[in-house]
């Protein structure tokens, strides 16, 4: 079976968030039970010579209405995954945020249709609103398309003069396609047109049917649930691993997890801390809404008051940042660093002992794996991912603290529960060893996504 994975983002040559990294370690998962090749932008930023990218050598044109689009194909050596570079598409400085958004992923869509049908691949498995078009690009033809929703709250929605740029027919600019309150919605094209719809929890399967997490397209979602399942994501465990991490102070492993201490050690020596014996809680994520930023924000005052340090890694709105700097000044032991530093997220993740992670709303959520890889117990609220995949009960993966109402009351609520597993050394660490052994990776769900490439092409 011959399958075409494509993503606007993938790690390591493009990220903004938990898209780039699925779509960096779920082919590679899947690369051992499929034949997959994984498609993406040659944004300009990526280093062609860094990554020793190299043309394939045809240039090929593609006729949208009056205008004719040129494309090239680019490989990197030893790696099946192509490269698309099209000047509209690739010529930015950053991945999106441009008002021609709608041109450039439409045409990526186009572009990865061309391709698949060049290639006679079997399935192309798209991810989020950037390739959602493909699906309606390939309606006709025999190749099968599978959608899978990252995230319901982006689904791109632009102006519909764009679809005539697209060459997308008028017919198509209705309520049971891609009309959404007279704009169109690239999204909306995937939910009707692919043959199945993956989301990547069980639960925020269930929740997306819902007005309060449906995001507008909770009855459209519901009409089609028939499509609709949900496979937990998982992470790259070879890449995100703590007995080998070069970014870390000191390696350590779950037999050894007391070594996990030389990292705190070291971390609090570099923020001035000097007693090592406090708890080390961590945030690290988008300061966005999504992320329960702002039962955080509200729940700083109260956190300054507990015998804890807690450092928040991340980036967002101007003001949220501004915001958290001037309460990190304030209180003593809450520090905020601003930005995304990959190195310092997993010298972090080995130094904490818990990571708190309150989200409003969550379709996966990688950073818990990665936390429980590393021996920091997650305390998350329970919605969608979060909720499939931190457990209180005994024996299963992951264990962790989980609360159930999303406010502050019940975040410090959590919190105060972690600072007295805190106080038992001896369960605590046992915690994190045992979550250290749980398995994150991606295999199962790579075994769930070939299961459901096979019913399609039954
Ligand atoms: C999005 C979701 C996150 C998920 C990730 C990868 O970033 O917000 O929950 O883990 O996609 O699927």
């Amino acid at each position: 079976m011959k399958v075409l994975f494509a993503s606007s983002e993938m790690y390591p040559y493009s990220k903004s968030g938990g898209l780039g990294d699925v779509a960096h370690s779920l082919p590679l998962a899947l690369r051992e039970v499929c034949e997959i090749i994984p498609i993406t932008p040659l944004y300009r930023f990526i280093d062609r010579k860094k990554f020793g990218l190299h043309s394939l050598g045809s240039v090929y044109t593609l006729k949208m209405g009056s205008k004719t689009y040129c494309y090239e194909l680019f490989q990197v050596k030893e790696s099946d995954t192509l490269f698309v570079y099209n000047d509209i598409l690739c010529e930015t400085e950053a991945l999106y945020g441009y008002d021609n958004d709608g041109l450039r992923f439409g045409l990526f869509s186009r572009m990865v249709a061309e391709i698949a049908k060049k290639m006679q691949v079997d399935i192309v498995h798209l991810n989020d609103w950037h390739t959602a078009l493909t699906a309606l690009f390939l309606k006709s033809e025999s190749i099968k398309t599978v959608l899978t929703i990252h995230n319901l709250a982006y689904q791109g929605v632009f102006n519909r003069k764009v679809l005539k740029k697209l060459a997308i027919d008028k017919k198509y600019f209705t309520m049971e396609n891609l009309e959404f309150y007279g704009k169109a919605n690239f999204l909306k094209a995937g939910i009707a047109y692919s043959e199945k719809i993956t989301t990547v929890s069980p639960s925020y399967a269930k929740e997306i049917l819902t007005v309060r997490f449906g995001c507008g397209l909770d009855g459209f979602l519901t009409k089609h649930r028939r499509k609709l399942t949900g496979i937990l994501n998982g992470i790259d465990t070879v890449c995100f691993d703590p007995e080998h991490d070069r970014a870390l102070y000191a390696n350590f492993s779950a037999d050894h997890v007391g070594k996990k201490a030389a990292n705190k050690k070291a971390y609090y020596k570099n923020l001035g801390v000097k007693s090592s014996k406090k708890p080390l809680f961590i945030f690290i994520g988008r300061l966005v809404e999504q992320k329960g930023i702002s039962v955080i924000a509200a729940s700083l005052k109260d956190l300054s008051a507990e015998p804890l340090e807690f450092v928040m890694l991340g980036e967002g709105e101007a003001k949220t940042e501004k915001k958290l700097s001037e309460l990190s000044d304030k209180y003593g032991n809450i520090h905020y660093l601003k930005g995304y530093d990959e190195a310092l997220s997993r010298q972090l993740y080995a130094a904490a002992d818990f990571l708190l992670m309150p989200s409003l709303f969550e379709p996966c959520g990688l950073n818990q794996m990665i936390a429980a890889r590393y021996g920091a117990v997650p305390i998350v609220h329970a919605t969608g991912g979060l909720k499939d995949s931190v457990f209180e009960e005994k024996k299963k993966c992951i264990r962790g603290i989980v609360f159930e109402s999303y406010s502050k009351k019940s975040c410090l609520h959590a919190v105060r529960r972690a600072l007295a597993l805190y106080g038992n050394k001896k369960a605590c660490l046992k915690m994190a060893e045992f979550d250290m052994q749980c398995d994150v990776s991606f295999r199962k769900s790579a075994k769930a996504y070939m299961k459901l490439y096979k019913e399609m092409t039954a």
